[in-house]
């Protein structure tokens, strides 16, 4: 099982990347592929054309919050990891074609909520081994992985606008990623589609990490995304499914 992480500032196409990593993975049978939604903004679903609570599907949060916090049923003699284990296999999983996805939805009430926390990444442990490959679509800082989600990590993949903010973004994310002790392979920033070709050298003299590639800008993505069609459905020939594919394949895919 390999796991993937898309991350960056706010609408750097992080969202989209991950699903054309999934398109991708899918048309290369390299499957089955779980996909989890860790930004509370939770437009991955969106993007995929997939309506997560019209399907009757709940977020990870609204479970922990059924599980620990109401009913308060921590005297039943089920581990809680097992306990939200089971309720995430039972309500919490969207199933697709060739990939499932869950939904960590916004934080659960802030504090020291260890036991959720801790329950929650034994449970996904246990359930990201039934799977290939994991794609891990995030908000923008990378401790809350770490806490709720996984401390392994293959491939990190940081996307990068041409800005002053994103560059720091980006030198702070590594930055957190060893502090937060997350183990990963490889670190690679991607330009957005907003990100000039020729920059790519600026990012590894100034931040001293490999730039991997941009991904190109395109009007499929932005039509696709209006009109609500799964950009799994993007024709195979659109410019950034092509970077995208020449992305993976530089990073070993
Ligand atoms: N390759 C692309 N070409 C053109 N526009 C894009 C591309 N990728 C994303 N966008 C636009 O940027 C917006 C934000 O993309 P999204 O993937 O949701 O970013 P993030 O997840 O980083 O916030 C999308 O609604 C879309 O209009
Ligand atoms: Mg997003």
């Amino acid at each position: 099982m390999k796991i993937i992480v898309s991350m960056g500032r706010g609408g750097t196409g992080k969202t989209s990347f991950v699903a054309l990593i999934t398109k991708y993975f899918i048309e290369t049978r390299r499957t089955p592929i779980l996909l989890i939604d860790a930004d509370p903004d939770q437009s991955l679903a969106d993007v995929l054309g997939i309506d997560f609570e019209g399907e009757g599907k709940k977020t990870i949060s609204e479970l922990i919050v059924e599980t620990f916090l109401e009913g308060g049923g921590t005297t039943v003699g089920i581990p809680p990891s097992e306990r939200i284990e089971s309720k995430i296999w039972e309500k919490g999983l969207y199933e697709g074609e060739g990939f499932d996805l869950i939904a960590i939805g916004p934080k659960w009430v802030e504090g020291c909520y260890c036991l959720p926390n801790e329950a929650l990444k034994g449970a996904l442990g246990k359930i990201t081994k039934n799977y290939r490959y994991v794609i891990v679509d995030t908000p923008a800082g990378l401790e809350h992985l770490n806490r709720r989600i996984t401390s392994i990590v293959n491939d990190i993949f940081d996307l990068i606008d041409p800005s002053k903010k994103s560059f720091d973004h980006v030198a702070r994310a590594y930055r957190i990623a060893k502090e937060v002790n997350i183990k990963f392979d490889n670190f690679y920033v991607v330009g957005g589609y907003r990100f000039p070709e020729d920059l790519g050298g600026e990012v590894e003299r100034r931040l001293k990490l490999k730039f991997i590639g941009k991904i190109s800008s395109d009007e499929n993505i932005e039509k696709f995304i209006l009109s609500g069609r799964s950009l799994l459905e993007i024709p195979g020939d659109s410019p950034a499914y092509r970077s995208v594919r020449g992305i993976l394949a530089r990073a070993g895919y």
